[in-house]
């Protein structure tokens, strides 16, 4: 008999295909997330579930589904998913690492150059026809080349955004809690240093960090405090690594000069004074959204829920205590 697999919402076609002969196949074909009452009821008697950042396994949907073998996330984030309350059932958690790293981090630079270089807002100007003629100072905004990168987390996107900074001859500085290996520092031209030297030095700081109990809240009020007034943030990780209403006062008060934010802390919700703010590239969580990355990110999740299925271990596990014995 096929294990019985839920895909929760709408995925690319050919992770479908690659299920639909391998599993028996319940695909909720929607671009809407189910509520979290009927993705339990639908999750019963399931093995297997291929879900995304929407959906929350917490510790109690977790222990209502004792069939449940593997939660294959379509993502490379995991914060979606009590990972310990699954470890302790045996349940494989898997995510899409490496294929997203480049895709995620071509878009972080693009929202450090739509900031610094105001593109929504000449976009809005010109289409709003308050262009009237050539300016000396018209939309003047920050250099990019041979400016101070700070990145705050040296993670693979990390690295792939240093490889950009690099590209525009710029000095990247770089926290982390583990210090990255000498090939790559001298690879990337990277000066490991702490937090607040990144805070203090950089024009421009973004986010590469995961979402723990440890990076909730990692930049506040008093780290924003400490940044340039003419820093731009980016966060392309997770909404919950900023404190969305510190980003806000800061801004409003000139503390920093920008930001170009992917993630909030209340998906879809976004902090109403920013929608307000010029100075602020907003987009609604897209980093890895080309169509190439997503398709490879569906695709794996199909091939990491199928392999955990399979009894093999799956490719990109997460919780890998599973596997070790
Ligand atoms: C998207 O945010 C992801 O974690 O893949």
């Amino acid at each position: 008999m096929k294990p019985a697999v839920l895909v929760t919402k709408r995925i690319y076609p050919s992770a479908i295909d690659y299920l639909s002969g391998r599993t028996d196949l319940d695909y909720h074909e929607s671009d809407h997330s189910m509520p979290a009452g009927e993705l339990l009821e639908r999750l019963r008697g399931k093995q297997g579930a291929v879900g995304q950042l929407t959906d929350k396994f917490d510790a109690e949907v977790i222990s209502a589904l004792p069939d449940l073998k593997v939660i294959s996330n379509v993502a490379v984030g995991f914060d979606n998913i009590d990972v310990a309350a699954a470890t302790e059932r045996g349940i494989a958690v898997t995510n899409t690492p490496e294929v997203l790293t480049d895709t995620t981090a071509d878009f972080a630079f693009t929202l450090l150059m739509a900031a610094a270089r105001r593109l929504v807002e000449a976009d809005n100007f010109l289409r709003a026809g308050k262009w009237s003629q050539w300016r000396i100072n018209l939309l003047c905004g920050a250099d990019i080349h041979h400016a101070t990168l700070g990145i705050v987390g040296m993670g693979r996107i990390g690295q792939s955004l240093a490889r950009r900074g690099l590209g525009f001859e710029m000095r990247v500085l770089y926290s982390d809690v583990q210090r990255a290996a000498p090939d790559i520092e001298r690879e990337l031209r990277l000066q490991y240093v702490p937090f607040e030297t990144v805070l203090k030095e950089s024009d421009f700081i973004s986010l590469h960090v995961p979402l723990l109990p440890a990076t909730r809240g990692l930049i506040g009020a008093a780290q924003l405090a400490m940044m340039k007034n003419s820093a731009i943030l980016i966060n392309t990780s997770r909404g919950p690594v900023v404190d969305e209403p510190a980003l806000a006062e800061a801004l409003a008060a000139g503390e920093i000069a920008g930001a170009g934010l992917d993630v909030f802390e209340r998906e879809p919700e976004v902090e109403p004074r920013l929608l307000e703010m010029q100075n602020v590239v907003l987009a609604p969580h897209i980093a890895s959204a080309s169509v190439a990355t997503r398709t490879k990110m569906c695709l794996m999740a199909a091939e990491n829920c199928v392999a955990a299925l399979a009894g093999e271990r799956p490719p990109n596990l997460v919780n890998t205590s599973l596997f070790d014995n």
